[in-house]
């Protein structure tokens, strides 16, 4: 097991639609428990698998230190099918974009499709914290950072900023 590198942007990697896994084999499960080792070395709540180099549709979600009942959750192939016309202002932040906040308007729920790690189909109805941490990290196996779902002012404030030196990621 081993702590990954955190990609940190404007890599390109974090702007590319990543690829499908076709393989449920002991390589993809060596990739997980590393992305968990990754995400709970930085104190991640989700990690996608671009944001340790790996160009493959893999994301994890573990928000059980806020939602005590939901156990942490491998997302192989994720695939939002519905998202609600309500939605909500809330703070997000980034492993790729340490240290800056903002606040992103998602979906209250969504209905997600995945596979599990050893290849079976699923689907669940997500809400809340847990609705907000998928839409962000299936953005980013599709090549979406949270800046592209900045109203356009806070966007371009946000590349004039970064542009001038501004963040240090
Ligand atoms: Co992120």
């Amino acid at each position: 097991m081993s702590v990954l590198k955190i990609v940190k942007y404007p890599a390109s990697i974090l702007k590319q639609r990543v690829s499908p896994v076709k393989n449920f084999n002991s390589e993809l499960k060596n990739i997980v428990r590393d992305m968990f080792e990754t995400m709970y070395a930085y104190n991640g709540i989700g990690l996608a698998a671009n944001q340790v180099g790996i160009e493959l549709a893999i994301v994890l979600v573990d928000i059980s230190k806020v939602e005590k009942n939901l156990m942490p959750l491998v997302l192989i192939n994720p695939k939002i099918l519905s998202y609600s016309r309500q939605k909500k202002m809330e703070e997000e932040g980034c492993l790729s974009f340490p240290g800056y906040y903002e606040k992103i308007l998602r979906s209250k729920t969504v209905v997600v499709s995945y596979y599990d790690i050893n290849g079976n189909k699923k689907e669940i109805r997500a809400e809340g914290l847990f609705a907000r941490v998928l839409q962000h990290e299936i953005d980013h196996i599709n090549g979406i950072t949270f800046i592209k779902r900045l109203p356009l002012n806070k966007r371009i404030r946000f590349h004039i900023l970064h542009s001038l030196g501004k963040y240090k990621f």
